[in-house]
Parts: C-alpha cells; sequence; structure tokens
C-alpha cells in the first residue's frame, strides 16, 4: 500500500466533502449550550447531513478492524475526553469545553474536520488550552508543502505543545484521507524534522492534533471507543483536511465561521 496522489477530479469531490463538514460545524454552533444533550447535537448534525446537504456521515456504523461498530453520526468529547467520544443522554454544563467532530461523505469522498466549542464561561486554563491547540494545528499546517517532510509537521506540533508545558497524545494521528476514512500515511503529530515520507503534490490527509493539559497517557473506556486521559486532566482537539500543494497546502475544510462566537481565529 502507499500514499495516493488524488487527480484533480477527486480533489474537487475533497473540496466538496470538506466544504460541508466545516460547514455542520458552523451549523451546530448556537446549538451548543449548557442544559444541550450530546445526543441531541448528534440528532441535529446527522440531520443536517442527510437531508440538507446529501451527504453520508462517515462515523455511523464505522468499524475499524477490532471496533464495535460506532453508534452515533458524530464524535462529542467532553473535558478530559481525547477523541472518539460517543453522544449519550448527558447534558453539556456551564464550563465544558467539548470536541464535535464531523466526517462527511459526498460523491464517494471524506470530510473530516473538528473543533472545540465552548459551552458558557469556559475558565482560564480551559480556554487556554483550547485556543494553544488551534495553534499547534495551524502550526503543524504551515509546514505543509511539496518536499517537506510528514516529521516536519509532527516537530513543529510537538515543540510548540511541550513548549507551554502540555503533552501530545501519542495513540492517534492524522491519516489520509479519501475514498476511504482512513487511508496512510499516519500523520505523526510529534517528532523529527526532516524525517518521515516526503510530501508530494495531490496528497490529502488530516492534522489533529491531540493536546493535553496534563501527562499524555490516556485509556479507552467501556464503551469501547471514547478515549479519556488517564490522570483526568482536560484535553483538546482540533482538526482540518489538508491538500499538499506545490507550494503549500489548500485547507479543504474551512466553512465561514470558523472563528466561533467565543474563539478568536487566532493565525
Ligand atoms: N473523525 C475521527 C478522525 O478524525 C474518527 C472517528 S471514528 C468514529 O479520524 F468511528 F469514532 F467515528
Ligand atoms: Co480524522
Ligand atoms: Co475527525
Amino acid at each position: 500500500m502507499s500514499i495516493s496522489i488524488k487527480t484533480p477530479e477527486e480533489i474537487e469531490k475533497m473540496r466538496i466533502a470538506g466544504r460541508l463538514a466545516g460547514e455542520v460545524l458552523d451549523y451546530i454552533a448556537p446549538f451548543v449550550q449548557p442544559g444541550v444533550t450530546t445526543n441531541e447535537l448528534d440528532k441535529l448534525c446527522h440531520d443536517y447531513m442527510v437531508d440538507m446537504q446529501g451527504c453520508i456521515p462517515a462515523p455511523l456504523n464505522y468499524a475499524p478492524g477490532g471496533h464495535t461498530p460506532y453508534p452515533k453520526s458524530i464524535c462529542t468529547s467532553i473535558n478530559h475526553q481525547v477523541c472518539h467520544g460517543v453522544p449519550s443522554e448527558k447534558k453539556l454544563k456551564s464550563g465544558d469545553i467539548v470536541n464535535l467532530d464531523i466526517t462527511t461523505i459526498k460523491d464517494g469522498f471524506h470530510g473530516d474536520t473538528s473543533r472545540m466549542y465552548y459551552v458558557g464561561e469556559p475558565s482560564i486554563q480551559a480556554k487556554r488550552l483550547c485556543e494553544k491547540t488551534y495553534e499547534a494545528m495551524w502550526h503543524g499546517i504551515r509546514q505543509v508543502r511539496a518536499g517537506a517532510h510528514l516529521g516536519d509537521i509532527g516537530h513543529a506540533i510537538q515543540t510548540f505543545a511541550e513548549g507551554l508545558g502540555y503533552s501530545v497524545v501519542r495513540e492517534f494521528c492524522g491519516h489520509g484521507i479519501g475514498r476511504k476514512f482512513h487511508e496512510e500515511p499516519q500523520v505523526l503529530h510529534y517528532g523529527k524534522a526532516g524525517t518521515g515520507v516526503k510530501l508530494e503534490a495531490g496528497m490529502i490527509f488530516t492534522i489533529e492534533p491531540m493536546i493535553n493539559a496534563g501527562k499524555k497517557d490516556i485509556k479507552q473506556l467501556g464503551d469501547g471507543w471514547s478515549i479519556v486521559t488517564k490522570d483526568h486532566s482536560l484535553s483538546a482537539q482540533w482538526e482540518h483536511t489538508i491538500l499538499v500543494t506545490d507550494t503549500g497546502y489548500e485547507v479543504l475544510t474551512l466553512a465561514d465561521d470558523e472563528s466561533l462566537e467565543h474563539m478568536p481565529l487566532l493565525p
């Protein structure tokens, strides 16, 4: 297996799928309020994707090797949940931070993106972690261009995050994406500059760092999906789907309003 180089026609379809995924994150923002359940957010996003966008929510029944099929249409990871939080009847409360991760399938191609949302007023520490994780993602994105190495991305993210006293989750990484949800390569969010695969124009992959306020260690909950920090420290994540170009990168999952009401657009 190798890393696919997308054709111009495939890239155009990835632009459409990516933009639609970003638009779901815009759509759901005003609903992320104290008292809403993550099941309600899941249903709203599901219906928007299916009825308004004509998309398939990729997580629903997704069952990569060894996993039970994922039961919902989005991932909702609250506070110390790192990723793959499964929506439930639990109500969000003021002060929570929550990552909503959306993956659309349109015309056979995937778009994958996630953001952090504040529920009511966040603590200073929670807000800082969300903002710095957003910056960490952009430090990674800015490394992308034909001729750069995958290790450049991980190195940029790791040095920035660890320089602030945060830690980088190791067990989950960015991924190639296209007709399949998860393709080669694995995009680590830590590593050494100048190492790893050399990037070529037409590659498409996600960058989605998970940054913990405490230690990097994680564990999986009994639902077989939700990942939490072992030390219960807060964790944040942002994700974009990125096309490698000759001169740099194109972010395929930008929508109109990446700067959320409470979240300044930093770069
Ligand atoms: N969207 C996640 C990612 O960024 C994967 C979620 S898999 C699911 O790779 F089954 F939990 F939805
Ligand atoms: Co992803
Ligand atoms: Co995702």
